[in-house]
């Protein structure tokens, strides 16, 4: 497709950033299957042995977690949630059955993926503090057995609902044709844009314009 039918949507070192967070998730979330459910031992075979699995699994979960902050700091702004929110949630009947309506504006990213960011980031965050305190090589030890009780407790919680948010983040990414293209190559064409962030592709254009205004100015002033 012709570039200048080509927006620039997602950043080079956030599309590095994903594909980590892909790998070590999966490594992860399997390996942390194992080591919860006796009859799921088989995931652990990701990593190699058992042993690497106990070994490797609390790393791989840093390097999410680490990973996770950067997108945090790079695309909190993005998904601060706002008045537009509320209408594609009243609409939400009509999104599922593919009809969204044309007339509600949406930004970089709409309601529903803005809830899985904080939810993605939430969960992340209680695995992060719940694997710190029952990471018997270094930690475990400064905290009372009830306490690392309860952090097994909510890590296995968390770690199973962020395996399915993260199923559906999946699913969904697949649903809406052309974005996962867009994590791959940064850029979505116009028409993208347009049906599925209208709002976001206004402003985008908007400043393509001006950007092409100030410059033609310019040229005009030196000649
Ligand atoms: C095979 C699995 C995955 C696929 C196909 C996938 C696909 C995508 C795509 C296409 C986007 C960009 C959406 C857009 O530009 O509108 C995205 C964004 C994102 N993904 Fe994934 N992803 C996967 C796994 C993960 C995992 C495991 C995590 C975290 C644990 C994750 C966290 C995120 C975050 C935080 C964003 C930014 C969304 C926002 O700012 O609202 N993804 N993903």
């Amino acid at each position: 497709m012709n570039k200048k039918e080509m927006i620039y949507r997602t950043p080079l070192s956030v599309r590095f950033c994903h594909i980590g967070i892909v790998i070590c998730f999966l490594l992860a979330a399997l390996s942390g299957l194992s080591l919860f459910f006796p009859s799921l031992h088989l995931f652990g075979s990701v990593l190699g042995t058992p042993q690497l699995v106990r070994v490797l699994h609390p790393f791989l979960g840093c390097v999410v977690f680490i990973l996770l902050m950067f997108m945090l700091i790079k695309l909190a702004h993005h998904n601060l949630p706002n008045k537009d929110d509320v209408r594609w949630v009243k609409n939400i009947d009509k999104v599922i059955a593919g009809n969204e309506p044309s007339d509600v504006p949406v930004g970089k990213y709409n309601a529903g993926q803005k809830f899985l960011f904080w939810g993605i980031m939430s969960l992340i965050t209680v695995l992060f503090i719940t694997g710190l305190i029952m990471w018997r090589r270094y930690f475990s030890d400064y905290f009372p057995i009830e306490i690392i009780r309860l952090a097994i407790f909510f890590h296995a919680i968390a770690a199973i609902c962020l395996i399915l948010l993260i199923i559906g983040h999946a699913y969904m990414a697949i649903w809406v044709k052309g974005s996962i293209k867009g994590m791959i190559v940064g850029s979505v064409s116009r028409a993208w844009a347009r049906k599925n962030h209208s709002k976001w592709y206004r402003d985008e254009m908007e400043k393509t314009y001006k950007d092409e205004q100030q410059i033609s100015n310019q040229q005009e002033i030196s000649k």
